[in-house]
């Protein structure tokens, strides 16, 4: 059963919600904000609607005080107009989505199942199986960051929903991706990347979508990405990079589950996970009009965050013993000085650049000891 709080002053829309959603819904409904909020001091509720337009106080005021308390629901707002300031003012407190009125039922459905799914991944313990599969054990580390990411990942790899992987370049974003594809029932099937940010934007959408001949000046008929990763999983990387265009069409083939080819007619439908990856901040570039926030909404169904490498310095001996039994020639070893260098050092590049100290450390010492004058950033 899911338990869903509706805050609305609107008795039609309250009847018609009741009557479209399904029978494991238990819909409470209260018609101003404060017995909303009175609701969740005396119940535990598992989703919150909240439209925005209240009698009686600020919807936002609202949205804070219910984000304040201690493990608060996932909460989606209404909005009557498509106001974009509101709804990046309420992404940016932390409503899990939005819906402008009028919704269609599947557009509702489908928003209370993204929250009820990513709320409740959540909130369970972290499993033990988790930290003890093989292929998890490629990541290294051991901060509170490194184990949270093993654990959602093992849990996410059972889900077909999107991934958005949020992280500074060289976190392990690529490494996540492949690993949730090898972890998932669909490892048997193709893990496609494209990154958005090394295509121009013409060309991203035929890689896409693919091509028939004729669609442009040296147009082939062509299957894309999505056609070629069918049944398995396509890596999006660097997608804040992508065009509004190809985001629109992104956007309605991930609603859809089907496309059509560049200059094609035919619908093709296909069964591919998106994996999506950025180190920007794509609530600024919605900001900016730059990234559609529905098609962000839609991406980040299951996040992963990956902290830079700073903001976690414990896994950096690991990673560094690690790295340096990676090198085929020798077995080598750091003095305490030259980790110690390490430790301190920013990371600005964070993973990739510690590997690429350490190579250059190797190449700096005769022996196999790395001392801190071979440590060169
Ligand atoms: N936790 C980790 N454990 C082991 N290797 C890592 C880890 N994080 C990153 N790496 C390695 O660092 C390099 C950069 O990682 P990558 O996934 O390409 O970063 P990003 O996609 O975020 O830029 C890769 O060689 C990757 O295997
Ligand atoms: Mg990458």
């Amino acid at each position: 059963m899911i338990r869903l709080l509706f805050i609305d002053d609107e008795v039609e829309t309250q009847k018609v919600i009741k009557t479209i959603l399904p029978d494991d819904y238990i819909v409470y409904s209260c018609t101003t904000g404060k017995r909303g909020l009175q609701h969740l001091e005396r119940e535990e509720i598992d989703l919150v609607l909240l439209d925005l337009g209240l009698p009686d106080m600020d919807g936002m005021v609202v949205l804070e005080t219910i984000l304040a308390s201690e493990n608060p629901p996932p909460i989606i707002v209404l909005s009557c107009c498509h106001c974009i300031p509101t709804v990046v003012r309420s992404m940016k407190l932390g409503a899990f989505d939005y819906l402008v009125k009028p919704f269609t039922r599947e557009q509702l459905l489908q928003a209370l199942q993204n929250a009820f799914l990513q709320h409740t991944l959540h909130r369970k313990s972290f499993s033990c199986d988790a930290l003890e599969n093989p292929l998890l054990s490629g990541i290294i580390g051991n901060s509170g960051c490194i184990q949270t990411m093993k654990s959602l990942l093992h849990r996410y790899a059972r889900h077909w929903a999107p991934v958005l992987i949020t992280g500074e370049s060289g976190t392990g974003k690529d490494l996540a991706a492949d690993i949730l594809h090898r972890l998932s029932d669909r490892r048997h099937n193709p893990f496609l990347a494209l990154n958005c940010a090394a295509i121009p934007d013409t060309l991203i959408e035929s890689e896409l979508f693919g091509s028939e001949k004729g669609a442009f000046t040296d147009a082939v008929t062509k299957p894309g990405k999505l056609e070629c990763a069918d049944g398995g999983t396509l890596f999006l990387d660097e997608i804040g990079d992508m065009g509004l265009a190809v985001q629109a069409k992104l956007l309605r083939c991930l609603e859809d589950q089907a496309f059509t080819r560049v200059g094609g007619v035919r619908e093709t439908r296909v069964d591919v996970r998106i994996v999506a990856a950025t180190n920007k901040c794509l609530e600024h570039l919605i900001e900016k009009g730059l990234f559609r926030s529905d098609l962000y909404y839609r991406l980040r169904v299951l996040t992963l965050h990956i902290q830079p490498l700073r903001e976690r310095k414990e896994d950096i001996p690991l990673l560094t013993n690690h790295l340096v039994q990676q090198f085929p020639d020798k077995a080598y070893t750091l003095s305490f000085e030259a980790m110690e260098k390490l430790i301190n050092h920013p990371w600005p590049g964070n993973v990739r650049e510690l590997k690429g100290v350490l190579e250059r450390a190797m190449v700096h010492t005769t022996t196999s000891k790395i001392e801190s004058r071979h440590i060169l950033f």
